[in-house]
C-alpha cells in the first residue's frame, strides 16, 4: 500500500487509477517529499502495468526498480533532422528572427542536397549555381533524404549569403556571384553562435555527430513513438536529461518538442492505452504565459486526455504556473508549503493546512473530491541504504 489515508478512525487505500487519471499536480517545498511520492505512485502503476514516461532532469529517477532507462549523450540522442527549423533553434538556445531563420532552413536543405545528391559531406557552395539546376536538384531530393551533415551548418548558413553581383555583372541566372559581406557581418554574431553551439560537447552527445564504434544509441523520437503506440508489460521508461543541466532552455524546448511529439502521434491514432507523463521539477520547464500555446506542457495538459496522455508535474511552488496552466490540472497533492503567498494562491478550504505538514505528508485533492490528509508510504524497494545513496 503505497498510498494511505491517515484517518482519525482508520486506514484506508487510495484508488490510485483516480490519482492518475486527471493531471496531478504534485507540489511542495523542497525536501517535502515530492519525488519520494511520485516514485511510490510510480511503483503502484507498474503493478498495474501502466505505462509510464518519466522526463527526470536530474537523474533521480534512475533508482526506481523495473525501468527502462535512457540516458542522453549516453545511449540515447536525438536527430536533429527530426526537428523543425524551429525547433533545432530552439534546441540550441538560438533566439533568431523570420530571416535568419529562412536561411537556417535553406541551409539545411542545401546541406540535404550535397548529402543526398552529391554523396558528400561538405557543404554546398552557391556561387555559381545556375537556379535552373537547383530546381532540379531540389525535384530530386526526396522526402526520406532527410539527414545532414549538422556540424556544417554554420558553414553553410554562410554560403547563404550568395547573391549576385551589385554592378552590371549581374547575372540573375545563378543563386548568386558574391557573398554579400554586409548582410554576413550584421549576422556574424549569431553564425559564430551556431557555430560555437554545435562544438560544444553537450550538444555533441546530444545530437551524436561524434559517434564512438561499439556504442549503440536510441534516437529519442523513435523511442517515444514505439512507448507511446505499444502496450506491454511493466513499462516505466526514464529518460534521464541531466546531461543538459546547464542548458535549461534547451532542455525546456526539448520536453516541449517530444510532448508535442507525442501528442501529435497520439491524437492521429486509435491507440487508447493510457500513458502518464512525468516531470519532475517542472518549475524549470513550464512556459510563461505568453508562450503557453505552443508549449508542449501546455498542450498535452489542455488537450493530452483526448489521447489518453495524464500528466504528473512536481514543482516547488504553485505559482509557478500560469493560471491557464494550472487550471487544467484536476488532481493535486499537497505537500508542505509555508509561504503564506503561495498557500493563499491554492485557495484552501479552512482544514487543509500545508504549512505543518511533515516530510512524507500531504493533503490530496481529486477531481470535485474532497481534500484528504494521507501519509505517503515508501515503496517496498526503498531502503535506509537507498536513502544513503542519495546523500
Ligand atoms: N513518504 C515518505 N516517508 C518517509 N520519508 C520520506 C517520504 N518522502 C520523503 N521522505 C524523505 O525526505 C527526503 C526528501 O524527499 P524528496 O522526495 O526528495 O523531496 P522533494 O522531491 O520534495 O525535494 C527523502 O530522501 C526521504 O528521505
Ligand atoms: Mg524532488
Amino acid at each position: 500500500m503505497a498510498f494511505a489515508i491517515l484517518t482519525s478512525s482508520a486506514n484506508s487505500e487510495i484508488d490510485i487509477q483516480s490519482v492518475v487519471d486527471r493531471h496531478l499536480l504534485v507540489v511542495g517545498q523542497t525536501g517535502s517529499g515530492k519525488t519520494t511520492s511520485v516514485l511510490a505512485l510510480l511503483s503502484e502503476l507498474q503493478k498495474k502495468n501502466q505505462t509510464v514516461i518519466v522526463l527526470d532532469p536530474t537523474g533521480e529517477y534512475t533508482k526506481l526498480p523495473n525501468t527502462v532507462t535512457y540516458r542522453l549523450g549516453e545511449n540515447a540522442y536525438l536527430a536533429p533532422d527530426q526537428l523543425r527549423v524551429d525547433e533545432l533553434m530552439a534546441v540550441l538556445n538560438l533566439d533568431w528572427g523570420p530571416r535568419l531563420r529562412t536561411k537556417l532552413s535553406q541551409a539545411i536543405l542545401d546541406l540535404r542536397i550535397t548529402r543526398h545528391l552529391c554523396k558528400s559531406n561538405g557543404i554546398f557552395k552557391r556561387q555559381g549555381v545556375l537556379i535552373a539546376d537547383y530546381q532540379q536538384d531540389l525535384r530530386r531530393l526526396a522526402t526520406w533524404m532527410k539527414d545532414y551533415q549538422f556540424t556544417k551548418l554554420a558553414e553553410q548558413l554562410i554560403q547563404e549569403f550568395v547573391v549576385p553581383y551589385a554592378d552590371q555583372r549581374a547575372d540573375f541566372n545563378y543563386l548568386g556571384q558574391e557573398l554579400a559581406q554586409d548582410q554576413l557581418r550584421q549576422n556574424w554574431d549569431q553564425i559564430i553562435t551556431l557555430a560555437t553551439r554545435i562544438a560544444q560537447p553537450e550538444f555533441q552527445k546530444l545530437f551524436d555527430y561524434d559517434p564512438h564504434p561499439g556504442t549503440f544509441k536510441v534516437e529519442l523520437n523513435y523511442l517515444f513513438k514505439q512507448f507511446t503506440s505499444q502496450a506491454s508489460e511493466h513499462r516505466t521508461l526514464v529518460i534521464d536529461l541531466s546531461l543538459l543541466r546547464q542548458y535549461p532552455h534547451s532542455q525546456e524546448a526539448l520536453i516541449s518538442t517530444l510532448l508535442k511529439r507525442v501528442l501529435t502521434l497520439r491524437l492521429a491514432s486509435n491507440i487508447k492505452f493510457p500513458v502518464r507523463l512525468v516531470i519532475d521539477e517542472a518549475h524549470r520547464y513550464l512556459p510563461k504565459e505568453a508562450d503557453l500555446v505552443k508549449n508542449g506542457i501546455f498542450q498535452i495538459a489542455r488537450e493530452g486526455r483526448k489521447a489518453h496522455l495524464t500528466l504528473i508535474l512536481t514543482t516547488q511552488s504553485p505559482l509557478d504556473l500560469a493560471p491557464r496552466l494550472r487550471s487544467q490540472f484536476a488532481n493535486c497533492l499537497l505537500h508542505r508549503i509555508t509561504d503564506p503567498v503561495e498557500v493563499r494562491s491554492l485557495n484552501l478550504p479552512k482544514k487543509v493546512d500545508s504549512t505543518q505538514l511533515l516530510v512524507g505528508k500531504g493533503w490530496l485533492h481529486c477531481d470535485g473530491n474532497e481534500w484528504q490528509e494521507i501519509q505517503v508510504q515508501l515503496p517496498e524497494w526503498w531502503t535506509n541504504k537507498n536513502d544513503q545513496n542519495k546523500r
